[in-house]
């Protein structure tokens, strides 16, 4: 707290007085809790202005384009980490030594099997089923199965949680993509680290080996590193809301995963390969860009803009450097689809709509280019999106828990029928 108070002047009443607090870096917060006391709600749709937590995860200045775990920035441990050492940074506060690494990395590795029973599970669903689907329902249902790790007061209970989760959320995923192709589950390999395992779950089959080139898998590792955890958007948001209630961990991340499913959170990367596919061809591009600058066509470029990043997003420029990469990897650079997103960030870079509206590529424009060249199919982004946001909602879920929560629990604005007396059918 500062000794900095935000005094508040209502028509007709008293002046209402409010502590302010500084975090460590980042905009004051005025603590508004007392105004209930005097009769008023704060309104606030979409919760803009409203810091509904205190947090030591992560930090980001979207006018600026930084985006920090625990202090550290985005680019560094894209460029100098791994996911599963950047999982432990967000889950325990601070990088682990080389002894403390080998140990996280060897229990997530030899917790990525699932109990059996659960194949049986996915059978209930038809076999169109989307992917995002079956993972609401297969995550939820986790608590089904490990009731070892159900008390949240345990904290030993909720780090093991948080490690099954970790460890076997790919698995679900790949398994969910199996299921939707027709083609047996692939077990994982404990051989291989946690990126190329989730590629061999998703592409091998009991009939041949597969083959994971390195390239590949070091980019799907960052996919997972640049969706780790993103503060306190729509799905951290829904678990911490989720948790607050005191409901188990798996029940939070399944409600994680269906607050990502929408289009304008973690189903863009799926709605920009739509879209491209939509284009079709590099002479329609003006076409759509157009139609996204018409204010009375509902559409938009998929990909662009950001709720927070108002000048670049930090983890659009790491993904960029990949999708370079994979795409040269690949030999794919002439792919016609891949030349429509190329051009098309191209001209929204350079139109003044975009410019003054500051609406860049996110991360989901250059992730879904390169999912696409690994040749998962759009159905799978959302979910490999989940894979790597698991351990953001976990830690966020935890940080909470540890601390001193309430039930989440906001107010509206009612603007409804005031009170009216029921009128029997007869007479309506
Ligand atoms: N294409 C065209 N116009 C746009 C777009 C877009 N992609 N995004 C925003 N605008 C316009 C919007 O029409 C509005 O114009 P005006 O001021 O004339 O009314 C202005 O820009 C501000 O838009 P907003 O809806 O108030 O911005 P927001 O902060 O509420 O929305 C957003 C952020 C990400 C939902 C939005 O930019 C969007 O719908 N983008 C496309 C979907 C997308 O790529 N989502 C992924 C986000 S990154 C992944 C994640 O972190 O979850």
């Amino acid at each position: 707290m500062t000794d900095k108070k935000a005094s508040l002047l209502i028509e007709g009443h008293d002046n209402v007085d409010f502590p302010i607090y500084e975090g460590t870096i980042g905009p004051d917060v005025i603590d508004v809790r007392s105004l209930t006391s005097k009769g008023f709600f704060t309104y606030d749709p979409g919760f803009v202005s409203t810091a509904a937590c205190e947090s030591k995860i992560t930090y980001i200045d979207g006018n600026q384009g930084i985006l920090l775990h625990r202090g550290y920035p985005i680019d560094q441990l894209a460029s100098e980490s791994d996911y599963l050492e950047t999982c432990y940074l967000l889950l325990k506060g601070e990088l682990p030594n080389k002894a403390q690494k080998e140990e996280f990395v060897e229990t997530i590795r030899y917790h990525t099997m699932v109990h059996d029973q659960i194949n049986n599970l996915f059978k209930g669903f038809r076999r169109d089923a989307h992917p995002m689907a079956i993972m609401c329902g297969v995550v939820g249902a986790l608590s089904a199965f490990y009731h070892d790790t159900l008390d949240i007061t345990d904290e030993r209970q909720r780090e093991i949680s948080a490690m099954r989760l970790i460890a076997k959320i790919p698995t679900l995923a790949a398994m969910s993509y199996k299921y939707s192709i027709g083609q047996p589950f692939i077990y994982p390999d404990n051989e291989l680290d946690y990126s190329a395992n989730f590629l061999h779950m998703m592409f091998g089959t009991p009939c041949e080996k597969s083959n994971i080139s390195p390239v590949l898998a070091k980019a799907m590792d960052r996919i997972f590193l640049l969706h780790a955890d993103h503060e306190q958007n729509a799905s951290t948001s829904t678990v911490r809301l989720t948790g607050s209630t005191g409901a188990n961990p798996y029940a939070c991340i399944a409600a994680g995963i269906a607050a990502l499913w929408g289009p304008s959170h973690g189903g863009a990367n799926e709605a920009v390969l739509e879209m491209l596919e939509e284009i079709g061809d590099e002479s329609r591009i003006d076409e759509f860009v157009a139609k996204a600058k018409d204010k009375a066509d509902p559409f938009r470029l998929m990909g662009f803009g950001h709720r927070v990043y108002k000048n670049f997003d930090p983890r659009a420029k790491v993904m960029k450097e990949t999708a370079d990469e994979v795409l040269k990897e690949l030999g794919l650079e002439d792919d016609p689809l891949l030349k429509i997103a190329k051009r098309l960030e191209q001209i929204a870079l350079e139109d003044p709509y975009f410019i003054e509206k500051k609406l860049y590529p996110n991360v989901d424009f250059y992730s879904g280019i390169i999912l696409k060249a690994l040749g998962i199919p759009t159905s799978m982004f959302t979910v490999i999106f989940a894979v790597g946001r698991t351990v953001g909602w976990i830690s966020h879920w935890n940080e909470m828990i540890s601390g001193d929560y309430r039930i989440g629990r906001p107010r509206q604005l009612y603007t409804g029928a005031p009170q009216r007396d029921f009128v029997k059918v007869e007479d309506r």
